[in-house]
């Protein structure tokens, strides 16, 4: 088999049979369900909000600990849902609620063949990377990038779940062939963990920026227009990737795509490249920064591990 060529073993009949898969998968809790639907109202208040949350316990201890987190740098204490909803915004309590509930429906039925601490060490790793990198190429787009960052390989993990067989055969060719997960995906399957993670965004209702991020993540140059939260998630993927956090089902680098950067602001050097090191230190300080924010968030995770 030729994974770089066009063979495609398994081809449509599989790529329709896992799609089926995906839009069986469990559908978006009824609370972020309700609070993507009322939020979208321009006429909905912080109390009617705040109301919704409220009926789910979980999701509001979540929203409140990761308001009074160091990473949003709210100086005095969140104490009150009300008070949460006005600091983060409604953008960034969509994005969080939305990465929660997606954290939460894939905590159980784990596969043992794939190492999920490793899979969630890399998303959150992508998830402070993306937004680090939003911050040049798109300001105001920092907290989806958050968010596209953590879910961007989601569809991996709804292969690993739900398509088992599927993404068995993925891993034994990519060590087989010492290529990347990409690719195999694309020759053996005719389908690849972005386009998964699209279907299943679209079923879940996430916002149209979101859906085309984790679609597009290894291949930005293809949307030819928004593809700045696409670019952010991939290059968020690469610095990860670079700064060896987390392992993603293969030890291949993901390719990166020069082309999409060339009319963004980022740090280069003087002959106008990307200056990589230096993102690499910033990485480094964010993650460190990020560690208390990304354990919240994490909690539900850690003891599905255990
Ligand atoms: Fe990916
Ligand atoms: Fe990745």
């Amino acid at each position: 088999m030729n994974v770089n060529g066009n063979t495609n073993f398994l081809g449509e009949v599989q790529a329709k049979r896992i799609a089926q898969n995906v839009l069986n998968l469990p559908t978006l809790p009824t609370v972020v369900a309700k609070m993507m639907q009322i939020m979208d109202d321009s006429r909905t208040t912080v109390a009617e909000l705040s109301q919704l949350i409220s009926s789910d316990q979980v999701l509001s201890a979540k929203l409140l600990r990761l308001a009074n987190s160091a990473y949003y740098g709210i100086p005095r204490k969140v104490s009150t849902l009300d008070l949460a909803i006005i600091m983060l915004g409604f953008e960034n309590l969509k994005t969080l609620a939305l990465g929660l509930s997606v954290i939460d429906r894939f905590s159980d039925n784990w596969n043992d063949a794939f190492d999920y601490t490793e899979f969630w060490e890399h998303a959150f790793g992508c998830a402070v990377a993306s937004s680090m990198v939003a911050r040049d190429i798109c300001p105001d787009n920092k907290s989806e990038a958050f968010v596209a960052g953590l879910l961007h390989d989601v569809g991996k993990l709804i292969l690993s779940q739900f398509a088992k067989r599927h993404f068995a055969a993925v891993i034994k060719n990519v060590s087989a062939y010492d290529t990347d997960f990409y690719s195999v995906e694309k020759a053996i399957l005719g389908v690849t963990h972005a386009d998964i993670a699209a279907w299943f965004a679209e079923k879940w209702q996430f916002p149209e920026k979101l859906i085309s991020a984790l679609q597009y993540h290894h291949t930005p140059a293809a949307l030819t227009k928004d593809n700045e939260l696409a670019a952010c998630v991939h290059f968020g993927d690469y610095l990860v990737r670079r700064a060896g956090v987390g392992f993603c089902a293969g030890k291949n680098m993901p390719e990166f795509d020069n082309s999409v950067f060339a009319d963004k602001q980022l740090m280069r050097n003087e002959l106008g490249e990307i200056n990589f090191l230096m993102y690499d230190e910033q990485l480094h300080l964010e993650l460190e920064e990020a560690d208390t924010f990304l354990n919240i968030i994490a909690r539900g995770i850690n003891h599905a591990i255990d």
